[in-house]
């Protein structure tokens, strides 16, 4: 009778060799297969979800100034003032896609918007971007110092958006700002792109707070309200209200969402923020969203964020658009004594579940909203709630 003989050696080398063409063929399969996208590679890609008027250029200034920190604001800008007949429902997902893209620091998807022969400085508040004053992008600013927009945006409109992928391309973080998100809902294909390590942090305010504001900078706010609106003809006098009528509802939309039926793939990737709880305590505050992206804090930012969080300045008409030192924990309460109670009573109505979800309380009179000593913030539990990513998915943070 045959019988098979097979040694030992033998035996295994046959096993070597399959394992070696598994291995070999695998590494082919990964190079060559479309459908296997490329990993975030430990970058980190950073939505600073927020609304106007809310503090988001003071968050979006907490991240530029980080030196491993590439910034952009609002990418959004340049599709909504391209298609200012649209509206905001109609480019949802033009502008998710456009953010797809900017996150892997391609910026080719935003010349449809931009002008003929560019430059750096047609980007949208460009100079706001530290990164965009540093190199390699601008020799002005070395990274890890501060730099100074006015400075930065004199010297620094030399290149073009092929010097700004360059850019993007050298930081560990891309962080893009934007105040034209009004769900979670459109960006759950890049919370599920496996290319992308996306974490979206929400910044709410007082909707009180954020009425009087953008009474100040209404003017600048026109193209935008029209837009949100679906460009639906209102008196003047309803504009205001209905903007903020549908901006509440967004932001109570965005809260149910995470916090009452989240899907799986937004664990450790939702963070809400309130603008008041950063004013009264900046520090703690802005080192746990670094914390949340896996940022380290040192401590020459801590000394910026207390110099920009005490200043005088109390935040008038005059600087409605700048970012400038002052007092934010009096900015927080200042509506109580500037908008008239009929405002208050009106914004209160509108915004009224979004108001409840958020922890602000009701005036219901004059004399209980010029109360100052009555405290209209209530504590939310704040990590039972929001998700802080796994320790063991997390780079280390010192
Ligand atoms: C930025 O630079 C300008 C012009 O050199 C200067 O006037 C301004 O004070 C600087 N701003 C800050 C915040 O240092």
């Amino acid at each position: 009778m045959f019988r098979c003989r097979v040694n030992l050696s033998t035996m295994i080398f046959l096993v070597i060799l399959q394992g070696a063409a598994v291995v070999l063929f695998y590494g082919w399969y990964i190079q060559l297969s479309p459908c296997v996208p490329a990993p975030s590679n430990g970058k980190v890609h950073v939505l600073l979800l927020s609304s106007w008027r809310s503090g988001s250029s003071f968050m979006g200034q907490v991240f530029s100034q980080h030196p491993s920190v590439f910034y952009l604001m609002e990418p959004a800008w340049h599709v909504w003032s391209k298609l200012q007949k649209s509206t905001a429902r109609v480019l949802r997902m033009a502008v998710r896609d456009l953010f797809r893209n900017i996150f892997q620091c391609d910026f080719s998807a935003l010349e449809p918007y931009m002008p003929d022969n560019h430059k750096v400085s047609d980007l949208f508040m460009w100079s706001q971007s530290r990164a965009l004053c540093s190199p390699p992008a601008c020799p002005l600013t070395p990274r890890g110092q501060f730099s100074n927009s006015s400075q930065c945006a004199i010297s620094c409109d030399t290149g073009g958006l092929k010097e700004v992928e360059e850019a993007c391309g050298t930081y560990s973080h891309v962080v893009l700002k934007e105040v034209r998100f009004f769900d979670l809902e459109s960006l759950y294909p890049l919370l599920q792109d496996p290319s992308l390590d996306l974490r979206i942090i929400h910044l709410v305010r007082d909707p009180r707070a954020v009425l009087k504001s953008r009474e100040e900078a209404a003017k600048g706010l026109m193209m935008d309200s029209a837009m949100v609106l679906d460009q639906r003809f209102l008196p003047v006098e309803d504009v205001q209200y209905q903007v903020m009528q549908e901006l509440c509802q967004s932001h109570e939309r965005i809260h149910k969402r995470a916090f009452q039926t989240p899907p799986p793939f937004l664990k450790g990737r939702y963070k809400r923020v309130r603008y008041e709880d950063m004013a009264l305590n900046p520090l703690e505050e802005i080192t746990a969203m670094y914390d949340f992206v896996g940022l380290e804090s040192n401590s020459q930012l801590e000394e910026w964020i207390y110099r920009v969080t005490h200043g005088k300045g109390k935040g008038t008409r005059k600087d409605a658009f700048k970012i400038i030192s002052r007092n934010a924990a009096d900015v927080a309460q200042a509506w109580r004594t500037i908008l008239s109670h009929n405002k208050v009573a009106r914004v209160q109505s509108v915004c009224k579940g979004a108001m409840s979800l958020l922890g602000y309380r009701t005036v219901n009179s004059e004399k209980e909203q010029l109360r100052l000593d009555l405290d209209l913030l209530m504590p939310l539990e704040p990590y039972q709630f929001s998700w802080l990513p796994d320790k063991t998915e997390r780079p280390s943070n010192g």
